[in-house]
């Protein structure tokens, strides 16, 4: 930050009352509450333009800009002139809803992550928004976890990865820009890890796993120049994160040095009282201020009660200061002091763009993740009579997902249109929800498709589940229906992975296509009609089992790892202990062979330099998405079995081969020790080039 805008900060602080200042740090949900007079005097920093995931579905038009523009007038009426900030949950698209972002993952597509971040920055400035509560980068490991759908899946590499891409494409190189908003890492930290699924729940996480698989992601979006941190709901290790003073101010200021401002979440400051570490608001409110909460979410705990406490001497006016000066700075690095209005002419210009559904159509077909495809059922190719049933037969806002209260019904491409878009002409399309008239179509159909899974209400905050397997239901749908002893495809939409191990026994093809967005009917067309191929990847690994949760690819050996016999060693009895599908799965309409692997070590550039040669084996182009995986096989801490350390795309044609070479420096193999150092360690590693993270080729190193 420069010189002179830090003056000009500590200039306007200087002239704040204290009431001013404590101002700054509430923010309000929008709505009747909030009348003009309080916005003219200064008592609002903030405010939360949504209320829930499915808030303000009616919204998003032009009159957003035009309202932020009044209260910003109201705001340009009080002493100091200091512009609000509007927030709102921008979180997989604006009014052009992309895949949610479990599903941005499986993309493994880091420059369209940006590039759609960048689309939803544009559309919500012109709607007003200035702030995106997102990217949420909660590692998960337990998808009973509702809010799985919103984060990117279980591995601390890709999550940074994502989290440096998620940032770039809000924030741009310059948040001033009218077109760019600010974004918001969330939730800091170890949300992901709530006890039973639960959301809201519990967590212990020790140290070592903080610093090397949930910290990770956020020290990546604070190096890529993120402005705002969200808190956490939960009581992370007997500390709730909302009051914890060495993870808010000591890591993420101290060690990383963030310089922005972090916002509570909704409530968590009065929520400290529930939590049992404060007695009252009063106590609430010092706590979070003292650990490093800046703003305060819809608690009205600090506008009601620092001022008594800066009299009482429970928080000082420097602690206020600091807090001030630190949302000031945002505000002034996102341009709100030059022009805090919206110009309403761009609503337009700038939303739902038709550049910006192409891209949506780009994001839906390559985060879908092929599981199954016996016979090479897909893409359906020879069949006169097809059959859509079941319960997303006819899907339209379906398939927005969670966290999308911008969306339009209207605008959502309906799932029987985009099948009649992408069909050849000659097929005969069926499509029927109801399962006894389905059963009717299907005694005449060459082939079903099941349009099954959950609905988007079925995952995201606090939609958790005990049992990951279909809903009621359609599980003896699907008996029904493969009993007909006809070709059986499977399309899940879902928020999560399902358990789905009887399914896969028994229908011929599986394509599991989350909640896709806008454009997702469309690109489902292209994929089961074989205008694309599917290159989608898991992002998260698919339990047989619920009980089998939290299960994930890199655990800890144990001392008792699992083996073919495994009477006294890690398993169940009832089931296989592996997962019914790794991380990093997925198939596509081609096949791929892995040969030739090196490993070469130069000391000299401390680099280990991994090459393979990839190889299409099949009759059609395909998109290979080839990982880099490491294991450490001594440490003075256990090391997990394997770690995702790069990942490479390629696109062969039929009988190419490629040879792709990955870059491995000694630093990426550091890890937090028990003392809590960092480094690495001297000694043998296993390194993988593979196409999952269960499978691949296998090389060695030592350091
Ligand atoms: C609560 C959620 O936990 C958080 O992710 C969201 O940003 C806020 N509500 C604001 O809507």
């Amino acid at each position: 930050m420069s010189d002179t805008t830090e003056r000009y900060i500590n200039n306007l602080l200087g002239q704040m009352t204290l009431e001013e200042k404590i101002g700054q740090l509430n923010q309000p949900a929008a709505g009747d509450r909030i009348s003009p007079d309080v916005v003219q005097q200064g008592k609002v920093g903030s405010m939360i333009r949504a209320a829930s995931a499915l808030a303000g579905r009616d919204t998003s038009g032009s009159e957003d800009a035009e309202q932020a523009n009044i209260i910003q007038l109201l705001a340009q009426e009080s002493r100091l002139k200091i512009p609000l900030i509007f927030g709102r949950d921008v979180i997989h698209g604006c009014r052009t809803i992309f895949p949610i972002p479990l599903a941005q993952a499986a993309a493994f597509n880091l420059e369209l992550v940006e590039i759609a971040a960048s689309v939803a920055a544009r559309e919500a400035s012109a709607c007003g928004i200035k702030w995106t509560f997102a990217p949420m980068l909660d590692i998960a490991r337990d998808p009973r976890w509702g809010r799985v759908a919103e984060g990117n899946g279980e591995d601390p590499y890709l999550g940074s990865q994502m989290a440096t891409s998620l940032v770039k494409g809000y924030q741009g190189e310059d948040m001033a820009q009218p077109d760019k908003i600010i974004a918001c890492a969330k939730h800091y930290v170890g949300y992901g890890s709530a006890e039973g699924g639960r959301d809201y729940e519990n967590g212990e996480i020790s140290e070592p796993t903080l610093r090397d698989v949930y910290l990770p992601p956020f020290e990546s979006a604070i190096r890529a120049g993120v402005g705002t941190v969200m808190s956490a709901f939960l009581d992370l290790n007997g500390m709730p994160a909302t009051a914890n003073r060495r993870l808010l101010t000591n890591v993420l200021r101290g060690e990383w040095g963030f310089d922005g401002f972090v916002v509570s979440d909704w409530a968590s400051v009065s929520e400290l009282i529930n939590h049992g570490i404060a007695e009252d608001k009063a106590q609430a409110s010092s706590n979070a201020l003292h650990a490093g909460i800046d703003m305060d979410m819809c608690s009205d705990a600090y506008i009601e009660t620092l001022a008594f406490a800066v009299q009482a001497g429970t928080v000082t006016i420097q602690e206020i200061d600091e807090a001030v000066r630190r949302i000031l700075r945002i505000k002034q690095r996102a341009g709100l002091f030059d022009n805090p209005f919206t110009d309403v002419s761009r609503f337009t210009r700038d939303v739902l763009a038709s550049d910006s559904r192409q891209i949506a159509r780009q994001f839906a077909r390559e985060c879908m993740v092929l599981l199954k495809n016996s016979n090479d059922v897909l893409p359906l190719k020879g069949f006169h009579k097809v059959l859509f049933a079941g319960d997303f037969s006819q899907a339209r806002g379906e398939l927005y997902g969670t966290w999308s209260p911008d969306s339009h019904l209207e605008d959502c491409v309906p799932f029987e249109q985009a099948m009649k878009g992408t069909a050849p002409e000659e097929v005969d399309l069926w499509f029927e929800q109801d399962y006894d008239r389905a059963l009717d179509y299907a005694l005449e159909a060459d082939v079903v498709v099941l349009m099954l899974g959950e609905h988007p209400g079925r995952s995201g905050e606090n939609a958790n589940l005990s049992d990951l397997s279909l809903p009621p239901g359609q599980a003896s749908f699907v008996d029904l229906m493969v009993s007909l002893n006809k070709p059986v495809v499977m399309v899940l939409l879902a928020g999560r992975p399902l358990v789905i191990t009887r399914q896969m026994q028994q229908v011929d093809a599986v394509l599991f296509a989350w909640h896709p967005g806008i454009e997702g009917a469309s690109a489902l067309g292209e994929l089961l009609f074989g205008l694309s191929s599917p290159s989608g990847r898991l992002p998260i690994t698919f339990p047989r089992a619920t009980g089998q949760v939290p299960i994930y690819y890199n655990h800890k050996n144990s001392g008792r790892p699992l083996t073919a016999q495994g009477w006294f060693t890690s398993r169940y009895v009832d089931i296989p202990s592996s997962p019914l599908f790794p991380f990093g799965y997925g198939l596509t309409y081609t096949s791929f062979e892995y040969s030739n692997l090196q490993v070469g070590h130069s000391k000299h550039g401390n680099v280990i330099t991994i090459s393979a040669d990839i190889t299409n084996t099949g009759k059609r182009a395909g998109n290979e998405l080839v990982q880099l995986y490491v294991r450490d096989l001594v440490g003075s801490v256990t090391r997990p079995v394997r770690q995702l350390k790069g990942f490479q795309r390629l696109v062969l044609q039929p009988g190419e081969t490629q040879r792709v070479t990955f870059n491995l420096t000694e630093e990426m193999l550091a890890f937090c020790r028990s003392d809590g150092s960092w480094g690495v360690e001297p000694g043998g590693f296993h390194v993988w080039v593979a196409a999952d993270s269960a499978t691949g080729l296998r090389g060695e190193f030592s350091l």
